[in-house]
């Protein structure tokens, strides 16, 4: 068997041994089965490929110092799949079959969980897709729904710390009523070229505004916002950003550590009262915000003089981690234990 650098992972594909597949037809969903291969054979005229009838989730499983392995949230993940499905008017897929696919899936890929020490994790894609032909704009009639894994380390390189974000007005990542709040491929393609432009010039993420008005903070690339000040934690409210399983957790991990919460317009004017500022997702977990740049602008706001993550990212980030990892107590029901 190869030798994995559990330490030194990156956020990147890495076959594992089995991936877990259904296909809806003729109105129901078949029996889950087992693949080994990473491939699949698709109908030329697939709506997922022309029409972008597509969505996936991403969630991850964590192995505990006692062993155990534990998978976050994972009904919540379920249910936005299928909001996701109203949005692109694909077959649901019942939250039963999507949680015993990524136990399945899992459990079939166990000796891929990183050890604890590592800090790494088990990332879990389920995706589902119409695979079915149509050549007018039309919803399949036939979806297929994949889960597979691949174990991952930090989202942004080095992990917990912080990194430069940017404000760039000439891109929009999704429209004020479009689909921005579902997890669908095209607002990924339609994030790639304000993504790399980001990263040509040293940024780590970009960061959006509505993009209506472009006056108040949608999210940062594959990641909701939120600041910190006078003992508040502040995240946007839009309807074009996509509802974070993390930043849900975040908002009640607050509330458990003293802090006000607040879920309302942010306008980016505001971004200069900020005492902490961070990136959150299952990816990114808390991604400190080290400054944000406003690239047309030409202001920047500058959240860590020196690098550091700021007191409160860091109670959050350990709060979350250890439920996570199984180090502090489950007191929400958000942790699945496999046995
Ligand atoms: N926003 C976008 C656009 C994302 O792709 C993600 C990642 O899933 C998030 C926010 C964070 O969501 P979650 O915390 O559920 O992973
Ligand atoms: C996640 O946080 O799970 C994401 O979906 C980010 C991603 C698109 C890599």
């Amino acid at each position: 068997m190869e030798q994995i650098d559990w330490k030194n992972l990156g956020f990147g594909y890495m076959k594992t041994d089995h991936n877990i597949r259904s296909t809806y037809s003729n109105g129901k969903w078949g029996e889950l089965e087992v693949h080994e291969s990473e491939f699949l054979s698709l109908h030329i005229a697939a709506t997922s490929l022309h029409y972008g009838q597509e969505s996936f989730e991403g969630l991850k499983a964590f192995r505990g110092k006692d062993g155990k392995i534990r998978i976050f949230r994972m009904k919540d993940n379920a249910l936005r799949m299928q909001d996701s499905s109203e949005g692109t008017l694909m077959a649901k897929v019942p939250v039963e079959i999507f949680e015993e696919a990524v136990i399945k899936a899992v459990k079939l890929n166990e000796r891929f969980v990183p050890p604890y020490e590592s800090g790494a994790a088990l990332y879990i894609r389920p995706v589902l897709f119409g695979s079915g032909p149509q050549i007018g704009v039309k919803p399949a009639t036939e979806y297929m729904f994949i889960v597979f894994v691949t174990p991952v380390g930090p989202y942004f390189k080095g992990g917990f710390q912080t990194t430069p974000f940017v404000i760039m007005r000439e891109y929009d990542r999704s429209a004020p009523l479009g689909m921005g709040k579902y997890k669908v491929g095209g607002n990924y393609a339609a994030s790639l070229v304000a993504g790399e432009r980001a990263h040509e010039l040293g940024y780590s993420n970009i960061f959006y505004l509505d993009a209506k008005e472009k006056k108040y903070i949608d999210e940062c690339g594959a990641a909701n916002f939120f600041g910190i000040k006078n003992n508040t934690y502040i995240t946007p409210k839009s309807a074009s950003i996509l509802p974070s399983i993390t930043n849900k957790s975040l908002m009640v991990l607050a509330v458990d550590l003293g802090l006000k919460v607040e879920q309302r317009a942010v306008p980016v004017d505001e971004l200069i009262t900020f005492e902490e500022a961070g990136a959150c997702g299952t990816a990114a977990v808390i991604s400190p915000i080290e400054r944000i740049d406003d690239y047309n602008e030409k202001k920047s706001y500058i959240f860590s003089h020196d690098g550091s993550p700021g007191p409160i990212c860091d109670k959050l980030y350990h709060k979350l981690r250890g439920i996570q990892y199984g180090d502090e107590p489950d007191e929400h029901g958000w942790v699945t234990v496999l046995d």
